[in-house]
């Protein structure tokens, strides 16, 4: 059974990333790299989704279908020229089962399904050739973290930014993150050690100094007071957009670039994820190229892009 999950925006999303892969293998495969796709987060393969068929301009009866899609591991290995070695990560024992079987399909490519948790499987991954060697070697990859919702730890990210040779996609959920962060720094409770382990300690920058001191909060980002000696009633007065650029913020000081996020639109919750690119080589010709990649990547996938085209596939 295909795996059912997100709707017309996670096309948006694979769209998107989908480009990137497309214009990162056309780039990188003359200059003979060795090129690896990680998906860490990968699902089944195949994705399923409802869609309306007919109505008035068909002349048909209005009706669902449920239609299988390509998830993200079939799309990237159906980049062409294709990328020389996939690792999928899952942790649902099914559907990890499910990713084996997408293998007959395309028997001639190098693939490894790896079942466990993402953050763990990643290290232990990147603790390995050729990945200790830095830009040093000719691998390169590009690393999709698509998790459902807070699972992605921040010292993941800090270890595939010291690769220095990794382009990392991250789906990032702002609306759970969102939700985590109480209106009252007291009220965020037991939450905190989830936010610790998804945002590292600096969550707490988010928080105004007090809210009687309206002037400070507007500098919240130059707050000086201590983390921890922060109010109980200090009171978070940011948007999702300024969590996503405080969050830009933070990724910026571990990888050579940032993208400004993509920010994708369901209909019960309007801004719900962010997707950034966060590069981890140093050198300027690869940032450059990135920026350049992401740069038609927002421009073409973003909201209002989006909704002139169609939706589905
Ligand atoms: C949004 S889905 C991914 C969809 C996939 N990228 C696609 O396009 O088909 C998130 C997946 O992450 C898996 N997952 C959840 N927590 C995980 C973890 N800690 N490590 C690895 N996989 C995890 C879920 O089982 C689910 O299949």
């Amino acid at each position: 059974m295909a795996h059912k999950y997100g709707g017309p925006w996670s096309e948006v999303k694979l769209d998107a990333v989908e480009y990137y892969l497309q214009c990162y293998s056309n780039a990188l495969t003359p200059r003979r790299m060795d090129i690896w796709y990680i998906d860490a987060y990968a699902g089944s393969g195949d994705r399923e989704a409802e869609r309306e068929i007919g109505g008035l301009l068909e002349g048909a009866p209005l009706e669902t279908v449920i239609e299988t899609l390509d998830g993200s591991a079939r799309r990237a290995l159906k980049i062409d020229p294709p990328f020389k070695h996939f690792v999928f990560i899952e942790k649902d024992p099914i559907r990890a089962k499910q990713l084996a079987e997408v293998k007959n399909d395309f028997p001639s490519v190098e693939i490894e399904v790896l079942q466990g948790d993402a953050n763990s499987e990643l290290l232990k991954l990147i603790s390995k050739e050729p990945w200790t060697r830095k830009a040093k070697s000719f691998s390169r990859g590009v690393v999709f973290l698509d998790p459902f919702s807070m699972q992605v730890d921040w010292s993941t990210l800090r270890a595939l930014a010291a690769t220095e040779c990794l382009d990392v996609w991250y789906f990032f959920n702002v609306q759970a993150v969102t939700r985590q962060l109480a209106h009252d720094f007291g009220g965020v409770g037991n939450k905190a050690t989830t936010l610790d382990r998804v945002l590292s300690p600096r969550w707490r920058e988010l928080y105004a100094i007090t809210p009687e001191e309206p002037s400070k909060q507007s500098d919240m980002f130059a707050d000086t007071i201590p983390l921890e000696k922060k109010e109980p009633s200090a009171k978070r007065t940011i948007s999702k957009a300024q969590i996503d650029q405080w969050f830009k913020g933070l990724m910026t000081e571990e990888f050579a670039f940032v993208s400004d996020p993509l920010p994708i639109i369901t209909p019960h919750s309007g801004h719900t994820f962010s997707l950034f690119l966060a590069v981890a080589n140093r050198r300027r010709k690869a940032t450059e190229l990135a920026e350049k990649f992401v740069s038609y990547v927002n421009k073409n996938f973003g909201p209002k892009s989006a909704s002139r085209r169609k939706s589905g596939r």
